[in-house]
């Protein structure tokens, strides 16, 4: 029987392609005019991040007492919650750097690409179970940029090194990130179903990133 890590991974590969295509695609053409509003449209995500580890927590901690995967799961939401704080002010800085206003992806409300993407989760993991998170974890953080490949975007686009922290701190991170959550994954006593929101929850994640990107509309 293979393990709950290395089904998710599995799943993932599946549409992992279609995705990676709409990435490189999302770059063809003017990607210096294209940087800033890919930017706003990382805030609009990334501003999520510790709100939705914190509502997974706490939903993990009112079920703890009798739910011994909850139980696990607040520890390490916790810790995550702590590694992901400030993250999105990296974005503000960027932009900044640019000079655009770091304000700017606060001025509109996201769109329903965004909100089906994140808020999504905050369904599952208040209305199913909190686990459900993970499968959103392995797809935002298990295929961060390379640092070649973040170099290749700062030498096209021509924008200063100081406007893409956001991208080179990520490519440093989240690797090991990616490492934890599989650790995790290979240590939790899953049911077959929680598994299967895992899977579910990925896979959404992943189409919602494509239609996200894809659409070409990377502002908020
Ligand atoms: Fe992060």
């Amino acid at each position: 029987m293979i393990g709950a890590g290395e089904a998710l991974r599995a799943k993932i590969e599946l549409v992992l392609p279609g995705y990676l295509a709409t990435v490189r695609a999302m770059w063809d053409g003017d990607a210096a005019a294209r940087y800033p509003g890919y930017l706003a449209m990382l805030h609009t995500v990334m501003r999520a991040s510790v709100p939705l580890l914190e509502a997974a927590l706490a939903e993990c901690r009112a079920r703890a007492d009798r739910d011994p995967v909850a139980g696990r799961l607040a520890g390490y939401y916790a810790r995550h919650a702590r590694e992901e704080r400030g993250h999105d002010e990296w974005v503000r800085q960027d932009l900044a750097a640019l000079g655009e206003d770091p304000d700017g992806p606060l001025a509109h409300a996201p769109g329903a690409a965004v909100a089906g993407l994140v808020g999504a989760q905050y369904y599952w993991l208040r209305h199913y179970h909190p686990c459900s998170l993970l499968g959103y974890i392995a797809v935002v953080e298990g295929y961060p940029p390379s640092p070649g490949w973040v170099g290749w975007l700062r030498r096209t686009t021509g924008h200063p090194a100081a406007a893409f922290r956001t991208l080179t701190r990520h490519a440093e991170l989240d690797p090991g990130h990616r490492d934890d959550l599989y650790r995790l994954l290979g240590d939790l006593p899953l049911t077959p179903e929680q598994e299967s929101a895992i899977g579910l929850s990925a896979l959404h994640t992943l189409r919602g990133l494509i239609a996200l990107l894809g659409t070409g509309q990377t502002g908020p």
